[in-house]
């Protein structure tokens, strides 16, 4: 008779022994959608060929029909069967079987994407964005939890885009585990590309946090947009002057998009947000992330003077459609003091935007039955959109595109979004304008760390810790930067209340490289005294230094370098050799397959003097690697910043940019 596993055995164990019992689908878990069929015949053979790999003849019979009926179903082989019967999430490090204590701090992070609570397709291995994959099917999986449970500290595993291929002698400083998902030869990084090989079973889709074993749930997205938002409103807002009663229009309530309108409490302001589907208005309201919902534009109209009136701290959803919100608020004359857009325009044509005058459900049928229709009235939409900011920005409202590719399909679809110039778009992009020089430029990014011992008392020690070391060093802090560390010491001093904790106990705080260190070096010496246990460090790939993405992390890089990957690439190396328990590179990203390479990595503190030494080489230069590009390529803000590391660091020498004068170039005949 068979005896159930421990949790401990199961990972050791790796691939069974014996052949588990093949899994029903299962109907109550959200699924990944049906990926395009795109192998020719000889290639389904391969991709079965290519999964069979990992286990012995004598199954290769039954798993391959069933595999094969996978890739038929689904587009991709998952291996659902080899699925761990333990209940995933990430536990207390010491739950962990493990020879050191990096590898079982790694198996903890990786937990954490898969728990159903956090990720968006756990059966298909997905943390988020649809395709962000921690691995691409439950036999890689299980591979790499048995490598790391048999790790000991001079090895080091190497992952290709979900495949441990194997673990190889290194040493103690070496990182545990080396990450790439999605690396291609330049020209085979086209979207399908991605969608062949991955059916293949030989690349995967990283995005940025999941294939690094760094997500940590929605905090991360609320954090980013506060700090949006709030910088948004400085940039139109007088001295002295305060968000309340002001108004930030935007739109979206979906995955990422659903932060805007608690981001906008914390900001305080007036937050009214258009959201198409009522089902997902209506899941954001019962969530407590938006505090009213109105389905009536009069009723909206009447609700908002009132709250500017009363400067209220509020935020809206408006079930319905955005276009209706601007063109109404024009015609009411209700002033917007910020604009943007969150609805999915990086994919336009099947349910990412949702067109005007027609109701939700006609608009599902249409992309259905008639989808050149659908595309006509999508393009149409996105014309009066763009008329309706226009006529407000013209009113004095600050509009900034959000990453969602709003100014891109605006302009395809012929409206009226295009600076004179005919290349530039007439508004900004939140990291040209916001991110970029304000926080990016200084060094400030999204910093986060993960109490491994599980415990919520160690996070609410970790934020006092974190909070005293900002408050000693705003202290000293030059003139340019104290509003970023009164918002971080505010953001810290509030996370609790904010209740953001989803999976392990993880927390974000926007920090800079003296920040990073000093409040690493803090949590160090806490683990070091028994205080608290020990913490993994991380931050997402949308940071400073980890991200080249010309329309996004890097688009306020004016010269000409912004095509280029370097920065992402010298910071993951420059990482590995400086002590980062796990580094990570990816192709795609946010913004697309092709079109972005995002970096990144883990460390644990366990309190030791080789944790101290490590922290202060790696997070120096995974920062100030940023800052020196961001200032060879002219940024002032940069610029700034690097003297300032240099007067700090003397061993930091990093090459500044001489500027020239305008004249000199006009002048020549060229
Ligand atoms: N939040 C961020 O920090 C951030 C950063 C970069 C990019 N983005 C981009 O923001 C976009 C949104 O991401 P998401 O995860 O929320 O996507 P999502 O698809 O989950 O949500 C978008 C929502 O917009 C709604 N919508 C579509 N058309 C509408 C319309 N005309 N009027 C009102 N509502 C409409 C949809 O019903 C949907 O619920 C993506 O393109 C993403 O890449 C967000």
């Amino acid at each position: 008779m068979e005896t159930a596993m421990t949790f401990q055995e199961e990972i050791k164990q790796g691939i069974p022994t014996v052949l588990p019992e093949a899994k029903p689908y299962s109907s109550d878990a959200n699924h990944a959608p049906k990926r395009k069929d795109i192998l020719s015949v000889e290639e389904k053979q391969l991709a079965v060929r290519n999964a069979l790999r990992y286990f012995p003849k004598e199954w290769h019979q039954e798993l391959a029909e069933e595999f094969a009926q996978e890739l038929k179903d689904l587009g991709r082989i998952y291996m659902y069967r080899f699925k761990p019967s333990y209940h995933m999430k990430a536990r207390s490090i010491a739950d962990y079987p493990a020879k050191c204590q990096q590898a079982a701090a790694i198996m903890l992070m990786v937990d954490n994407n898969l728990d159903p609570a956090v990720a968006q397709h756990p059966e298909e291995l997905i943390t988020y964005g649809g395709n962000g994959a921690v691995f691409q099917n439950w036999a890689q999986y299980l591979l790499a939890m048995k490598y790391l449970s048999e790790m000991e500290n001079d090895q080091t595993l190497h992952i290709y885009s979900g495949h441990p291929m194997g673990l190889f002698p290194s040493s103690a400083d070496a990182p545990r585990v080396v990450v790439t998902n999605g690396m291609m030869i330049p020209n085979y990084s086209k979207p399908d590309d991605l969608e062949k090989f991955n059916a293949l079973g030989v690349t995967q889709y990283g995005q940025m946090t999941a294939g690094s074993f760094m997500y940590i749930g929605p905090q991360g997205i609320v954090h980013g947009t506060t700090i949006t938002v709030m910088n948004a409103f400085r940039k139109v807002l007088n001295k002295g002057e305060g968000p309340q009663g002001k108004i930030f229009l935007t739109a979206g309530l979906g995955g990422m998009s659903g932060a805007q309108p608690k981001a906008g409490n914390i900001a305080n302001c007036i937050t009214v947000c258009a959201e198409v589907n009522a089902s997902a208005a209506t899941k954001r309201h019962q969530q407590g992330w938006v505090d009213e919902l109105i389905d009536n534009i009069d009723d909206l109209v009447a609700r908002v003077k009132a709250a500017q009136a009363n400067e209220e701290v509020v935020s809206i959803a408006y079930i319905g459609n955005i276009v209706d919100v601007w063109e109404s608020f024009y015609e009411h004359e209700v002033y917007v003091h910020l604009g943007s857009d969150q609805t999915s325009l990086h994919n336009p044509w099947s349910g990412g935007y949702y067109p005007v005058d027609i109701s939700f459900e006609e608009s599902n049928r249409l992309i259905r039955e008639e989808p050149e229709v659908f595309k006509e009235k999508v393009q149409a939409t996105l014309i009066r959109h763009a008329n309706a900011i226009n006529k407000h920005t013209a009113l004095g409202t600050y509009f900034f595109d959000y990453g969602n590719a709003f100014l891109l399909e605006a302009s395809r679809a012929g409206g009226d979004v295009m600076a004179e110039n005919g290349i530039d778009f007439k508004y900004p992009s939140y990291v040209q304008d916001i991110l970029g020089p304000m926080c990016f430029d200084y060094g400030f990014g999204p910093f986060r760390w993960v109490c491994a011992s599980g415990k919520p008392e160690d996070l609410d020690k970790t934020d006092a810790i974190a909070a005293s070391v900002l408050k000693k060093i705003m202290q000293e802090s030059p003139e340019e930067i104290q509003q970023q560390m009164q918002d971080n010491i505010t953001w810290i001093e509030d996370a609790k209340q904010n209740k953001l904790v989803v999976g392990s106990q993880a927390r974000i705080l926007y920090a800079d490289a003296q920040g990073r260190m000093e409040i690493a070096k803090a949590f160090n010496d806490a683990v070091n005294s028994g205080e608290i246990g020990p913490v993994v460090l991380g931050r997402d790939h949308h940071d400073v230094s980890g991200t080249d993405s010309p329309y996004r992390e890097t688009s306020n890089i004016y010269d000409g370098s912004r095509f280029t990957a370097d920065m992402a690439i010298h910071n993951v190396i420059g990482d590995s050799f400086r002590g980062a328990t796990w580094v990570s590179i990816h192709n795609g990203g946010g913004v697309g397959w092709g079109e972005v390479v995002n970096g990144g990595f883990g460390m644990l503190l366990d309190g030791s003097a080789a944790s101290e030494r490590r922290l202060k080489s790696m997070l120096l230069f995974d920062v100030n690697n940023g800052i020196a590009r961001r200032s060879w390529a002219r940024n002032e803000e940069a610029n700034f910043a690097i003297k300032r590391e240099m007067a700090r660091t003397p061993k930091l020498k990093v090459t500044l940019a001489n500027l020239v004068e305008d004249d000199i170039l006009n002048n020549l005949s060229l």
